[in-house]
């Protein structure tokens, strides 16, 4: 038998489906009033943020392990729709990493790395241009504009957008095109004290910070040409370079919209 509860609990299920799908979730019982203070307070700390942000550009590099599983590129999509529908301007920069080793491979073509960053020879060129271009590419601007955004997908030869000359850095997008903000999604946490430790995340730093745990050698060899980007993106005249976690979800939003944000903010 039914209890008032239960039947007005169904009552509001059947009216609710029958006029949205948005709200067939019935509220959760389990959430005490204390966790819905939390979210709406989360919620709420996104204003001045909102507010500081909106119209401005804001780059997103995004490489491999937030690349690999689908959850995490619809978590990072989700973010990028929700950041341009309040009115910032989100530039996706992004890798193919897996998928290019993967045609190489087919194609028999050997990879060479140095310090962390591929050697691009003629024929790698071709294939990465059809991974990145042809394919990576186009099933990122499908997924954003399915989630309901516009997004246009631009490689570096559309438009002259970037003239280049052989050289052994590169990643210096976020200065040339004004960006307010700089975020990088990687595999790691952010910049730790203690390498050993992965509870010593360095919330935030300076650039003179930053140098000098470079120098102390606390910066592993990986991290190294992440963490250079994000000093060539400040020293272009971005105001923050965040590198944060793309293993774990909504990383992009937490380091965005709230106070405490998802990994290390280096500033200039
Ligand atoms: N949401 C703010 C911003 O993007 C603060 C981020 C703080 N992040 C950090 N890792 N300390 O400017």
């Amino acid at each position: 038998s039914l209890t008032p509860h239960s039947r007005r609990f169904r009552l509001a299920v059947r009216a609710s489906s029958a006029s949205s799908t948005v709200l067939n979730d019935p509220p959760n019982p389990t959430l005490s009033n204390c966790d819905h203070q939390l979210r709406v307070k989360i919620l709420s700390e996104s204003l001045p943020y909102i507010q500081k942000f909106r119209g401005k550009t804001i780059v997103v590099k995004y490489g491999g392990a937030a690349m690999k599983s689908s959850e995490l590129k619809a978590s990072v999509v989700r973010d990028l729709v929700l950041l341009a529908c309040v009115g910032l301007r989100p530039v996706l920069v992004h890798g193919g990493g897996p998928e290019i080793n993967v045609l190489l491979n087919q194609l028999n073509i050997a990879s060479q790395f140095c310090d962390g960053l591929r050697v691009t020879d003629a024929r790698t060129m071709e294939v990465v241009s059809m991974v990145l271009v042809g394919k990576v590419n186009k099933d990122l601007v499908s997924r954003i504009n399915f989630a309901g955004a516009t997004a246009v997908g631009l490689s570096g030869m559309d438009g002259r957008l970037l003239t280049a000359r052989p050289s052994p850095n590169a990643a210096q997008l976020g200065g040339g095109i004004g960006s307010r903000e700089t975020d990088l999604l990687t595999d790691v946490s952010g910049i730790l004290r203690d390498r050993e430790d992965p509870g010593s995340l360095v919330k935030e730093m300076d650039i003179k910070g930053v140098k000098k745990t470079i120098e102390e050698g606390k910066v592993g060899g990986g991290m190294i040409p992440k963490v250079n980007c994000c000093i060539r993106s400040l020293a272009q005249g971005v105001t923050t370079a965040s590198i944060i976690d793309g293993r774990v979800e909504h990383s992009l939003l937490h380091e965005i919209m709230t106070d405490e944000g998802a990994g290390t903010m280096i500033t200039g």
